[in-house]
């Protein structure tokens, strides 16, 4: 299979991006084991504010001077937050950092008409671009995903996404209980012509400790096998490249040009500040690399950041290696792949010729003409095991 052209490349220029987790929900879907709480008592979002600016503030401190390329708004369900709190915050990264002409600002929102209602109070506080969790185009596939909402209000929220937003996404998840190639072809023909320029088709994952875990191991939820898994694989990737929304990652399809940039940010290997419950950052400072990783329990996290200004708990310096490492396993998700070159600095050796050439015998790596390494679309499904084998 041919893969289509890289996106614009940014790796030259070094982007930073600022991620900020929001970890509330209405509901818990069965599935997802996200950094996600249902609380029944409402939730203090002054204070929560007042939380945000300050770890903003301490990061900073930290890494000062950034110009900030990109701002996503991740959760839980960022579109439980109100407008004016949303402002707040892009308030306080502007007070602390430069915010880029261009910057490109995504807030992930669930598709209620509760929640499509605040859409134009997020434009307003500076969002360009919303992403989408639809999930579903079929009503009893949505109750069985646990979903608060049907096909028909997730298709109105679109709707007002694209009435609103220059830029939208909006996010399926396949390889469902029962779900056959033929069904699943026909759903997406319906998602891409209602999608812009970008859409991000999720396999479902059956993730430990989830209930969806505990009706697999009893039987009561049978999810399609391997052999099935990859035929939709296929499906997905042909109808969407057919339709010009090619995957530029693994799971993430969009026109040349419109690909998440923030999510770009993570893959290629650049700089991110994490804030919130459970976020994650990775920060350059006096020459290391760190990887950060916040309190997860909002709660807790409150009070850690209100007793001491931030609520970083895991502060790592990256070796060389691990740096490259991460390189391979966050580069090779992308159809552009990974610098050879840029690899061999950070982990001090060429990756092993010998290898790369028994995968690419396998058809599951090849290399471009720009002397790119890169994983090819029969490799995909099988990725974890290609970076293992060339990180050995
Ligand atoms: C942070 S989550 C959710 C955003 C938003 N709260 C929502 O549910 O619409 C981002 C996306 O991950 C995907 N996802 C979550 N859990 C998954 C799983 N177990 N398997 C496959 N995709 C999953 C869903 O498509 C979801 O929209
Ligand atoms: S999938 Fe989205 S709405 Fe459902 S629990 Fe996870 S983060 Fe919340």
């Amino acid at each position: 299979m041919i893969f289509p052209a890289a996106p614009q490349d940014v790796h030259a220029t070094a982007a930073f991006g600022v991620y900020l987790h929001w970890p509330f929900c209405l509901s818990k879907c069965p599935y997802c084991d996200f950094n996600s709480h249902v609380r029944h008592a409402a939730i203090d979002e002054s204070r929560y504010l007042r939380a945000f600016t300050a770890e903003i503030a301490a990061t900073a401190a930290r890494v000062p001077g950034r110009t900030v390329s990109t701002i996503f708004f991740g959760g839980g369900t960022p579109s439980l937050m109100q407008p004016a709190t949303v402002a707040a915050i892009l308030d306080a990264i502007g007070q602390h950092w430069t915010i880029a002409r261009d910057v490109e600002v995504t807030l992930e929102a669930n598709p209620t008409s509760v929640e499509a209602a605040r859409f134009r109070g997020y434009r307003a506080a500076g969002v360009n671009r919303v992403s989408l969790g639809v999930q579903a185009l079929d009503d009893a596939a949505l109750k069985a995903l646990g979903r608060l909402h049907s096909a028909q209000e997730a298709l109105d929220a679109v709707a007002i996404a694209r009435a609103i937003f220059e830029r939208y996404s909006f996010d399926l998840i396949y390889a469902r209980p029962r779900q056959t190639p033929g069904e699943w072809a026909s759903e997406l023909k319906r998602a891409i012509a209602e999608a812009a320029e970008h859409l991000s088709l999720y396999q479902l994952t059956v993730e430990p400790g989830t209930p969806f875990a505990a009706l697999k191991a009893t039987g009561k939820l049978i999810v399609p096998d391997d052999d099935i898994g990859r035929d939709l694989y296929d499906t997905t990737q042909d109808i969407c490249a057919g339709a010009g929304l090619p995957a530029y990652e693994i799971s993430n399809h969009a026109r040349p040009g419109a690909e998440c940039r923030h999510n770009l940010v993570y893959w290629r290997g650049h700089e991110y500040a994490g804030i919130g419950p459970g976020a994650h950052g990775r920060l350059n400072s006096g020459g290391q690399r760190y990887a950060t990783e916040t309190e997860k329990r909002p709660e807790a996290w409150l009070m850690r950041v209100e007793s001491l200004g931030h609520g970083v708990i895991v502060d790592d310096k990256l070796n060389t290696g691990e740096q490259a490492d991460e390189y391979l396993l966050m580069g090779l998700r992308l159809a552009e792949g990974i610098d050879p070159a840029r690899y061999a600095a950070l982990a001090g050796r060429d990756l092993d010729p010998r290898r790369i050439s028994n995968l690419r015998e396998q058809g599951a790596v090849e290399t471009t003409a720009a002397g790119r390494l890169r994983v090819t679309l029969s490799g995909f499904p099988v990725l974890d095991a290609v970076v293992a084998d060339l990180a050995a």
